[in-house]
């Protein structure tokens, strides 16, 4: 066994889904190929349907765009797929002989991981029947992995956690938010605490505020039965936004540990400020797509399992303020949506402007700190700068760093990381209760005040345009403007 090497047998609740499928199987494929799974692994997907091992690694193998087609077949000899139906205890009991059996087989030391990959609403019933009908093992570790969506307002992730954690201890549940497995999103601690300089700058003094924009150019696809019942608001702020304020705010870990940095995360979502009901509609606004002007894109309310009238928000624009003295006055904005012109996802820190040019009176622009996590993998710095010649203008100018192509090429996948992860035992990625629960108490505030007070007309933005005019007007009645415009 080479020294990279694991030893783990992974169960996978919803193992015939959609997620497992693209993200779940091609990432572990890419720790095959890495040597750090080798021949002592082995995966059971589990679902309702009556799929045999054989037509399993079929559909295993059918995801897998790289490596060989001997390559291929060998890691998917490793899967094995049981029907199971996760009320049923005598089904556990099935599970559970093949699970001894795949870890005597693959001598796997107990190590299990079991994989929630479903509807959320039967996380509770599987832990406890995995605890009732004795599938957690007694001599490797037991660890869980949840998916999002964890609980749609507290209450519910709340009665969810409880649920979970009467099986599992606390350090073995991993609730998985995969931004934080995005490289640009875990570099970003390396550019603020690995540069005394821009740490020093790294606050209210220096920083005017910061922009993030999570665009996305498709519209709900196949996935409008889940959407109707969820939005923007918890789809993308409450998880994916808030752990990417959550790296750009934290106080400096004391030290490279799951515990210091967890607890240095928890100081944000401890402190975000929670808006009165009346400040609610000034500080957030929502919209939903219509048809794109060309008539060639469908309006949300037209899609595939959408109510007609359906007053779901497919975009959300909005000021996140925290309550820590480092950043005080300052405003986090953000804004997500559905549909817009492009598939985006970046980050502004938007530095204060000096009152004036040294040499000339002009209005000198902001410096700005652009974080682009995807489609590019990118950093630029706006700084000002002479303009050439006789003048003594100063003209921002732009210095940009790339990701090249090779090193790109390089990147792990977000789940490629994220489940090597929860097979070492680090946990740093992962999201926290305290974490899950501070999101979505502020998050619910909106919610609430949204419930109750008239909705905007919908629908308030065309597909394929960046959204409503409100966003715009967020940022423009306090003299700023959203640094990217596509
Ligand atoms: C998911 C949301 O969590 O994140 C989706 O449910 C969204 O609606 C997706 O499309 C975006 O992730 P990424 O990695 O493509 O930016």
């Amino acid at each position: 066994m080479n020294e990279n090497e694991k030893r783990v047998l992974m169960v996978i609740f919803g193992g015939s889904g959609d997620l497992a499928h693209r993200k779940l199987y091609p990432a572990l494929f890419e720790l095959y190929l890495k040597g750090q799974l080798a021949e002592h692994f082995a995966v059971i997907g589990t679902a309702r349907r009556p799929w045999t091992h054989d037509y399993f690694r079929e559909t295993v193998a059918a995801n897998l765009n790289v490596g060989t087609t001997v390559q291929q077949q060998a890691f998917v000899q490793h899967f094995y797929y049981q029907s199971h139906d996760v009320q049923d205890a005598d089904h556990y009991i099935i599970l559970k002989k093949l699970i001894d059996s795949l870890d005597q087989e693959y001598d796997l030391g107990g190590n299990r991981i079991f994989y929630m990959a479903m509807r959320p609403a039967l996380f509770g019933t599987i832990a406890a029947h995995l605890k009732s009908e004795h599938l957690l093992s007694s001599a490797g570790y037991n660890r869980l992995i949840i998916e999002k969506p964890f609980g749609h307002d507290y209450q519910s992730a709340l009665a969810l956690n409880e649920a979970v954690i009467s099986t599992f201890a606390r350090d073995q549940v991993y609730r998985i938010d995969h931004y934080l497995g995005k490289e640009m999103i875990q570099n970003i601690p390396y550019l603020r605490f690995d540069n005394p300089v821009l740490a020093a700058v790294w606050n209210r003094d220096y920083i005017d505020n910061i922009q993030i924009t999570l665009a996305e150019r498709l519209g709900v696809e196949e996935r409008g039965g889940y959407y109707e019942t969820a939005g923007a608001l918890r789809d993308m702020v409450q998880n994916h936004i808030m752990q990417i304020i959550a790296m750009l705010a934290m106080p400096k870990p004391n030290d490279f540990n799951d515990a210091a940095i967890t607890a240095a995360r928890r100081e944000v979502f401890t402190h975000l400020h929670q808006y009165s009901a009346a400040e609610v509609p000034q500080k957030f606004i929502r919209g939903q797509y219509g048809p794109s002007t060309d008539g060639q894109a469908l309006g949300y309310r037209q899609e595939d399992k959408i109510a007609p009238k359906s007053n779901v928000e497919t975009f959300v624009a909005g000021e996140i303020r925290l309550d820590l003295p480092q950043w005080q006055g300052v405003p986090f904005y953000v804004r997500t949506g559905k549909r817009l012109p492009l598939k985006k996802t970046r980050i502004d820190i938007v530095f204060k402007a000096a009152a004036k040019n040294l040499f000339g009176a002009e209005k000198l622009a902001e410096p700005v700190l652009t974080i682009e996590v995807e489609p590019e993998m990118r950093l630029s710095w706006h700084l000002n700068t002479k303009e050439i010649g006789q003048s003594t203008a100063a003209i921002p100018r732009e210095l940009v760093f790339t990701l090249p192509e090779r090193e790109a090429a390089q990147v792990p996948d977000a789940y490629e990381r994220l489940i090597l992860d929860a097979i070492n035992g680090r946990r740093s990625n992962f999201v926290s209760w305290q974490d899950m629960a501070g999101a979505w108490q502020f998050v619910d505030g909106i919610r609430q005040v949204w419930e109750q007070c008239q909705c905007p007309k919908f629908p308030n933005y065309a597909s394929g345009t960046m959204g409503p005019l409100a966003a715009e007007e967020l940022l423009q009645k306090t003299g700023r403007t959203w640094i990217f415009k596509d």
